[in-house]
């Protein structure tokens, strides 16, 4: 019997990875390993119902984050490269270029379901929904302190680009509700 997942290994493993050269491929690695067995992920980590940021410091955060049925984080970027494992539910990621012409172009999706994981790099521009008639749940690893990261939302529909705070989020949530997302 492989020992059942344990969120202070996970965590102590991502900020040891974090810190070397191969921080990249190596967290990408655990994210991989940890929703390999999604049933045994979800029990590791439970239910909080919210994101729940698990750790973060100068090198590495590390999030559990949780979109409920329907739910739409409108397009923003991170200005860190980072990895997500889905282990409940399933997810698309809608992926954005600048559109020479202004604005954003979408250039892919990617649907996550359990078990999935992908990368990003540092300029990647997203939006996630979650399209399972349960909540979405995954491992967000991100390659530096997100919380302190100057990041941009996108307005998709208006092409606009605004500073990522909490009003601006709001907004654009509200927005999608009424069927502009
Ligand atoms: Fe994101």
């Amino acid at each position: 019997m492989p020992e059942p997942l344990n969120i202070d290994d996970i965590v102590a493993r991502l900020r040891a990875a974090a810190k070397t050269p191969e921080a990249r491929a190596k967290v990408r690695a655990i994210v991989e390993e940890v929703v390999a067995d999604p049933d045994a992920a979800a029990r590791a980590f439970g239910d909080p119902g919210d994101d729940v940021i698990l750790f973060e410091d100068d090198t590495v955060s590390i999030w559990y984050c949780h979109f409920h049925p329907g739910m739409s984080v409108p397009a923003h970027d991170h200005q860190l490269s980072g990895s997500i494992g889905v282990f409940r539910g399933r997810e698309r990621n809608d992926f954005f270029n600048a559109d020479p012409a202004g604005g954003l172009r979408k250039s892919s999706d990617v649907f996550l379901g359990p078990g999935d994981a992908l990368s990003f790099g540092p300029n990647a521009i997203h939006s996630v929904t979650c399209v399972s008639e349960t909540p979405c749940n995954g491992l967000h690893v991100y390659l530096g302190a997100l919380t302190t990261v100057e990041r941009t939302l996108f307005d998709i529909d208006k092409g606009d680009a605004m500073p990522f705070d909490d009003e601006n989020y709001e907004k654009l949530m509200a927005a999608d509700r009424f069927g502009h997302g």
